[in-house]
């Protein structure tokens, strides 16, 4: 007789479940103590030190610790009529723009951006990468996730997010209602940065054109960038992520939102209600319903 939940869906509800209760939302389960996969009692494994293997960015600030689970709006509510208008912030330039060179290319395809990457060797992260990690996902996503670079799990998969922040990206995806098949991801950089550094000005500059014409090509109704290198990148400035963490801004006439990066949600499973706020925002623009757990 077939199991009536067999293991990994009984573990994907259990993740579930802990991510809404991680983000205050406790509408579907009273006591999940007895449902709870072995080990993850936690939700997304956030306890202990957060493995450098795949966990890059640091940048982000350390925001004070709240004993107290952030009070959301239930789930039912959080698709209000309107959808806030982008706004431009003046925000400083960190130099002189990356992307007004950049035309729009007519006729651009990503097959065509991923063909004029080709091997590259523009910069020296080609050095130490093993495969290039140019983006995954739905190339007409209205939603489209811009990271920093690959990991060591990216570099040897050729894809965007699929370590322990990835993880936690395709959870809060799916929380947000969605799969990873309906959205795009990328990064700024393309070649992990050797001991998972930060991308230096030049590596970002040589490959941000790429994914300027990425952005260009999806046209998404939304850009989330997650982390300050996605965020100073795109914004061009060299302000802190916290200045302007969860407000519309806008980037070459897109919404653009910036969140905290999955890496340091690891590291700072506070934050974690900040970042639902924020992607809430996200769904109110997009139309999208929070996903109801299933043992409702
Ligand atoms: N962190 C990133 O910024 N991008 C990835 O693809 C993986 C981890």
């Amino acid at each position: 007789m077939a199991e009536r939940n067999p293991e990994p869906l009984q573990k994907k509800l259990s993740d579930r479940l802990a991510f809404y209760e991680d983000l205050g939302i406790g509408l579907f389960y009273r006591d999940r103590g007895t449902a709870v996969a072995p080990g993850i009692e936690q939700g997304f494994e956030t306890s202990g030190a957060a493995s450098r293997s795949n966990v890059s960015p640091q940048e982000e600030p350390t925001l004070p610790k709240r004993a107290l689970k952030p009070e959301l709006p239930k789930v039912a509510h959080v698709v209000p009529p309107a959808a806030p208008k982008a706004i431009s912030l003046p925000l400083p330039a960190a130099g002189p723009s990356l992307f007004e060179a950049v035309n729009k290319i007519a006729n651009d395809t990503l097959p065509r951006v991923r063909e004029d990457l080709g091997e590259c060797t523009r910069c020296k992260l080609h050095k130490g990468r093993n495969k290039i990690v140019f983006g995954d996902g739905n190339p007409k996503a209205e939603l489209v996730f811009v990271g920093e670079g690959p990991g060591a799990d990216e570099d040897a998969q050729g894809l965007p997010f699929v370590g322990r922040a990835g993880k936690l990206l395709t959870q809060m995806i799916e929380a947000m209602g969605l799969q990873r098949k309906d959205v795009y991801i990328c990064n700024v950089v393309k070649c992990r940065p050797p001991e998972n550094r930060q991308p230096e000005k030049d590596e970002v500059a040589t490959c941000s054109p790429f994914l300027l014409r990425q952005i260009d090509v999806i046209a998404p109704k939304v850009i989330v960038c997650l982390g300050s290198v996605a965020a100073q990148t795109l914004l061009e400035t060299n302000r802190g992520i916290s200045q302007y963490r969860g407000q519309w801004l806008e980037f070459r006439g897109r919404k653009l939102l910036a969140t905290y990066h999955p890496a340091y949600l690891l590291r700072n499973p506070n934050a974690k209600g900040e970042v639902w706020k924020d992607l809430q925002k996200v769904m109110t623009v997009l139309g999208l319903e929070a996903k109801k757990g299933k043992s409702a």
